[in-house]
């Protein structure tokens, strides 16, 4: 079957415009099949001179838990890994964004900004994968430059869309990065491999609260500027 450009557009933008991070999913296994056809059409994502330098664990089950186990052992000793995602200080535009976003997330989930055990409680969620069927691990060999974590992020984004067409839903997770000295063993991740990030694969759970907050966008006007047309 052959779609029309209109009916392209309109399936390629309800895809992106339906993805959205989600962090309760239902009870519901998602096949092995299922899982390898969305890494492989994938994989059809651009990398800098087709170097396709990403690396994936796919997990279910009993490796979901082995690496839940490792990651909150650690994670309940209160030994916290060096702050990792942001430079700080974070400049200010982004920090209100950060700020926003927070607080949507935390008022979704009924929990007070102020209560900093109910906050780390919801950040431990992060290692089961919130309750995913499946999990998947990303690793880049730690030599590469910024530009092919680039693509390892284009990667990302296109399971993220292959998994929505198919009904699936994601949350990309950087809470893992931090522990990849526990991961790495874990999974036998080989030498000079890093963790970038996981991401929870499975059914939305639609009645949870905490699929439900919107996440707004910048007016394109903010971050474009069109030059010459
Ligand atoms: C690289 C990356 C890492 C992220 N890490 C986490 C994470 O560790 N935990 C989490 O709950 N959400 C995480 N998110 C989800 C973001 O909070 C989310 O993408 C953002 O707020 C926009 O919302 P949306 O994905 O629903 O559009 C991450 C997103 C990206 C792209």
């Amino acid at each position: 079957m052959t779609l029309s450009i209109d009916d392209t557009t309109a399936c390629l933008d309800g895809l992106l415009r339906s993805r959205g991070s989600v962090r309760a999913f239902r009870d519901e296994a998602v096949s092995r099949e299922t899982v390898l056809e969305i890494l492989r059409v994938a994989s059809r994502a651009p990398s800098n001179s087709n170097t396709q330098p990403w690396q994936v664990y796919a997990l279910a089950g009993k490796a979901i838990r082995e690496v839940e186990g490792a990651i909150t052992a650690v994670f309940d000793s209160g030994e916290l890994p060096p702050p990792h995602h942001f430079p700080t200080p974070l400049p200010e535009a982004y920090g209100a964004r950060q700020a926003d976003f927070a607080a949507r997330y935390y008022q979704a989930l009924g929990i007070d900004r102020m209560d900093a055990a109910a906050r780390a409680r919801q950040t431990r969620r992060n290692f089961g994968f919130f309750g995913a069927p499946v999990g998947l691990i990303f690793s880049i060999d730690a030599c590469l430059k910024p530009h092919s974590w680039l693509d390892l992020g284009l990667y990302l984004q296109s399971v993220m869309l292959a998994a929505r067409s198919r009904g699936l839903d994601t949350c990309p997770q950087v809470s893992f990065a931090p522990y990849h000295a526990v991961i790495a063993p874990v999974l036998g991740l080989p030498e000079g491999q890093v963790t970038v990030c996981g991401m929870s694969l499975g059914y939305r759970d639609e009645r949870a609260a905490v699929n439900g907050f919107e996440t707004p966008r910048r007016e394109v006007g903010e971050f474009v500027r069109m030059m010459g047309f």
